[in-house]
This record gives C-alpha cells, structure tokens and sequence, in this order.
C-alpha cells in the first residue's frame, strides 16, 4: 500500500514513522512534512488547507491511502476534496469535522446522544457570559467556539480573567468545572465500527505540576496503570459508539479518528472536548505500542470494512513521550535556533526523536515553532520509558529549550 500523510507536525512524523515500519506498506510520502520525516521518507510542497492541491498530489503520486493529520484541514473539507477523486482518505469530512470545530456543535450531539458531558451555555454576549459564569461559579472554564490549536480554551478561579478571554472570542462556551484526572481515549472508526486504542494521559499545562498556562500538549504516557478496568469498555458504550450513532442518524457519519478527552470525576466518566484527528503528543506513545500494522486500520476506516480488521493489539510495554518546546511557548516562540544532540538521542535504546517545530536551513536542524520535538520511548515499565526519555532529553540541546520534568512521574511512582 503507498500512503501519503498531510501535516508538518509531531503527530503526522508518529503517523509516517509507523507507516514506514509497517510491512503492508510500500511507499510513505508526506507533504508537507518536516525534516524529521525527510529523513526517511520523500516529502513535497503543498498547501494542506487547499483539498484540491492535496488530491491531485495524491493522484499524482498514485497513493492508495491519504491520511489527514491535522484538525485544519479536516474542517476545511480536505478529506472531501481528496475521496471526490477516487482515493482512499483517513479523516472525516468537513461536516462530521465540526465534533472538533465547533464544541457547540459538539454539545448538540453529546446532548442528543446522551453523552455525559459538563453542564455548558453557549454565550454570544458579555451579559450571556457574567450570568453563565455566575450560574457555573468558580474555577471558571471559558472555551472559545472555533479552533484555537488547544490555546481558545481559559481555566481560571479569576472571574475578570474569565471575563476578558471570553471578550477576545466570538461565540463562547462556559461550562462547570470538571475535577478529577483527565484521559486522552481515541478511537478508529468508518462511521459504524468504532474501535478504540489504549488510553493516554496528556499533560496540557506548559510547567511542572501543572502550573502555567494550557499548551498543545507538553508530554503522554500509556497505558494508564491507575485506570479503572472498565474505563475503555464504559467509554465505549456511554461515549465513543452512542457519538458514532448520533452521527450517521444526522447524515454525516464521522469516520477518522475520534478522540475523546474525559475527566474522571466523582461522580462518572465526563466528556471534556471531542477532536476529530490523533492528537498530539499522545499520538507518539499510543503508535509506538501499537503491534497490529497501522495501514490496516486506517484503510480499513477509510473504506468503510474496520470490522474485517479485529481489535487493536498492544505491545506489554509501556511509553512515555517528552515535549521540547521553544523559548516563550506558548504565548510566544523562536526559532532559527539550531538544534544539537538528535542522532545521540535516537540512539538510545527504545527512543525515537519526533520532530514538531523543526526546519532545516543549510543542512543544520533549527528551531520553527513553539513544540520543538518530542521524544518517545519504550520500556518494559513506565520507570523505563521515562529513564530513557529523559536521557533522549538530555541529548538535546538549542538555545532556550523547555521541557517538563515530570512526565508520567506520579505514574511510575504508583507502581507501573
Ligand atoms: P479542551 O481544548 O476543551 O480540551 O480544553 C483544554 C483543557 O482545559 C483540558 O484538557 C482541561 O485540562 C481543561 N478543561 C477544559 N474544560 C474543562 C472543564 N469543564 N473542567 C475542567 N477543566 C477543563
Ligand atoms: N494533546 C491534545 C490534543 O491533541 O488536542
């Protein structure tokens, strides 16, 4: 199977990457990509927003399969564009993207799906907003209507804060507070089958213990040793398949990735956000235990027949993935920095260097962006995958590198 990724980030380097290790694949492309995914595959220049240039690349090239990375494109109808001429796409189209692109839209079809989810109000106006925050109190959760690349959303015990980040959105969301460890459960569907893969946990604030502002994502782990037994199977059944139903009922099935960000709370499983695409950088850890080959279950999603292909099988092991992000990130970032130590990291046992915000300029790797890489790594236990994580971490170095320092500790420490 030839097979063409679209994206330039973490994620669509953790996609290629296993597509390159999968025997039933002969030819990974990706476009645009970025140098990390260079290093073993061809990449070429295209717009990824523009669904029209992405399918003639794929046609040109002859791919039986295009994966769509990104949530961006998704929502701009670029796996439409790519299955108008014939080919094979992971991803769904533009109208099931609006699970991801419009958490209102999201929180019709939780309700009519009777999805558990937090009690949230749609405001248009400043007066709408201080009564739901009112309504709600505090810790205060804000979330911009439309795509924010994981920054539209703003927790907060300071009612003027909740106040002025919903001034900066159009359309808001105001919801209670969830409390309670949060789990990252994504699962392959064609729109009827729906299978999920192992739970995640993301760390979303930029600091250790998670101080700081919300980020894309500063590092995961998987699989969750503390997770209750039942928690894929009760998502399964209270989320993921009653999601999928809703979906075909309203004439836009979702096939793609779903993915489900949960809190466990006191009292019961609750959906925080849905996204229509893998998401990053859980991506990195789940791909690097997966053990059934990664093209079956994207074409198989892609083509409407996921049910010939059985459930997703996982290596023992555990793994752990490490952000490094740019000076600044991620109110701000740099780059141009040059970037030392990623052949020594991918070096070590069980690691490889994923790469995110990264160019090439005269043949050295710089800094572009505000997540720089990731590294992941395998083990036998979590104790393991962070050992060698934070070894690949201490590899690496360019001006103003941040990281956090404790990825999946308090995982480790209970006994993994
Ligand atoms: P989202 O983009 O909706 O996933 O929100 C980003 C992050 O904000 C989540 O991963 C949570 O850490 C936090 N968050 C969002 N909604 C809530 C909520 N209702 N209660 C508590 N934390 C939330
Ligand atoms: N890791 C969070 C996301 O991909 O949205």
């Amino acid at each position: 199977m030839k097979t063409l990724v679209i994206g330039t980030g973490g994620r669509e380097h953790a996609l290629a990457l296993a597509l390159s290790r999968d025997a039933q694949v002969t030819e990974v492309h990706a476009a645009p990509g970025n140098p990390g995914i260079a290093a073993f595959a061809p990449v070429h220049e295209v717009d990824p927003m523009d669904g029209t240039a992405v399918a003639a690349l794929a046609t040109e090239l002859g791919v039986d399969l295009v994966v769509v990375g990104p949530e961006a494109p998704l929502v701009a109808g670029v796996a439409d564009a790519v299955r108008e001429v014939g080919i094979a796409c992971f991803g769904p189209t533009a109208a099931a993207a609006q699970l991801e692109g419009s958490k209102a839209f999201a929180k019709q079809v939780m309700a009519a799906a009777e999805v558990p989810t937090a009690m949230a109000r749609v405001c248009e106006t400043a007066e709408q907003v201080v009564e739901a925050l009112d309504t709600f109190g505090a810790p205060y959760v804000v979330k911009d209507d439309a795509l924010a690349a994981g920054k539209g959303v703003v927790v907060t015990d300071d009612r003027q804060e909740a106040i002025d980040h919903a001034a900066q959105c159009g359309t808001v969301v105001i919801e209670e507070f969830l409390d309670g460890p949060e789990v990252s459960l994504f699962a392959i569907t064609d729109g009827e089958t729906v299978l999920p893969l192992q739970p995640a946990q993301d760390f979303k604030r930029a600091l250790d213990d998670d101080e700081g502002p919300n980020t894309g994502g500063m590092g995961a782990y998987t699989p969750l040793p503390w997770a209750p037994d039942d928690l894929v199977a009760e998502v399964c059944r209270r989320v993921l398949v009653p999601t999928v139903q809703e979906m075909a009922r309203r004439g836009t099935p979702f096939s793609g990735l779903l993915y489900a960000g949960l809190a466990l709370t006191g009292r019961g499983v609750r959906v925080i956000e849905f996204n229509a695409r893998f998401g990053d950088p859980e991506t990195q850890s789940i791909l690097a235990l997966l053990r059934t080959p990664l093209s079956a279950l994207l074409h198989g999603a892609a083509t409407g027949s996921l049910g010939d292909v059985g459930l997703p099988q996982w290596a023992a092991e555990s793994s752990v993935t490490v952000v490094m992000s740019s000076a600044g990130y991620p109110a701000t970032s740099s780059s141009g920095d040059v970037i030392t130590g990623i052949d020594a990291a991918n070096a070590i046992d069980g690691v490889d260097v994923i790469h995110a915000g990264t160019a090439e300029v005269d043949g050295q790797v710089v800094t572009a962006g505000g997540r720089v890489l990731a590294v992941t790594a395998t083990g036998t236990d979590l104790t393991q995958a962070r050992e060698r994580a934070y070894s690949g971490i201490a590899e690496i170095s360019y001006d103003g590198a941040q990281h956090r320092t404790d990825i999946a500790r308090a995982a480790a420490g209970s006994g993994a």
